[in-house]
């Protein structure tokens, strides 16, 4: 398996003020990776500094064997990261469809890039709005709709922020259930959320982090499984 993402101590942070301080990780080729950690421990931080969107102060991160850790980040996107960012952030003056076409891109020139049926496929729900607008979807919707526009980046990685949050039960397994297909199909994932059992069922690794450094790695059940180091790492 050859490796994806190598994230390599990287600190980084807002200004003057440091967040992250040490945080190590890494995503091979086909796998499925979570990142977890309390509220503000900077799963977040973590994930814009890979996309170039703050700045890393010391450490590297190295994507398919190129260090991109001071990238412009449309040139890390372009390069095949896919976001599907906290808060979902879809258009919302464009319909469904549109949502979709807009940014769709094979910078990597994928064999067989994703269609705009292909994301139909697999969220049928999608389809049946595919006329509503953005701003007309429920919050699930709007969920599927941000992981079909990841998709139709056609992303050697796919980096997923509590994309669960806030969801319906029902649609959170649907989303769950998504991840699992997308999983056998070869995709690599970097997942933040904070359903460990799922994760469990999805993740080959999970990676806890607190106060911006990386603490714990190792197999996402035996998180779920150790009260030990749940409470140590990640009950509020
Ligand atoms: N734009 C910003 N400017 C200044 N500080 C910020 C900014 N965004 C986040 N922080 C701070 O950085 C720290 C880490 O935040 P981050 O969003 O990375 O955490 P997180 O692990 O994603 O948390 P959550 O689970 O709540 O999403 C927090 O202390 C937060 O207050
Ligand atoms: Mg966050």
């Amino acid at each position: 398996m050859s490796r994806l993402l190598d994230v390599n101590a990287i600190e980084s942070g807002y200004g003057r003020s440091r967040v992250l301080f040490g945080v190590t990780l890494h995503v091979d080729d086909g796998e499925s990776v979570a990142l977890v950690g309390r509220n503000g421990m900077g799963k977040t931080t973590t994930i814009r500094t890979i996309l170039g969107l703050c700045r890393a102060t010391a450490g590297r991160v190295t994507f398919a064997g190129d260090d991109v850790t001071h990238r412009a980040p449309y040139r890390i996107a372009r390069h095949g990261i896919g976001i599907v960012p906290e808060g979902r952030q879809v258009f919302p003056a464009l319909t469904v469809r549109e949502n979709l076409i807009a940014t769709a891109a094979n910078y990597g020139g994928a064999a067989s890039p994703w269609t705009v049926r292909d994301v139909f496929d697999l969220f049928p729900r999608l389809a049946e709005r595919a006329a509503a607008l953005g701003i007309q979807l429920s919050g699930g919707e709007q969920q599927m709709l941000a992981i079909g526009r990841a998709l139709m980046l056609n992303p050697r990685l796919m980096i997923l922020d509590e994309a669960t949050e806030g969801l319906a039960p029902i649609v959170r397994d649907e989303i769950w259930s998504v991840l699992r297909r997308l999983r056998e199909r070869g995709q690599s994932v970097l997942v933040v959320d904070k359903h460990l059992p799922a994760l469990a069922k999805l993740c080959d690794r999970a990676i806890v982090l607190e106060k911006g450094r990386t603490v714990w790695t190792g197999a996402p059940a035996v998180l779920a499984a150790d009260t030990g180091l749940h409470d140590r790492y990640l009950s509020v």
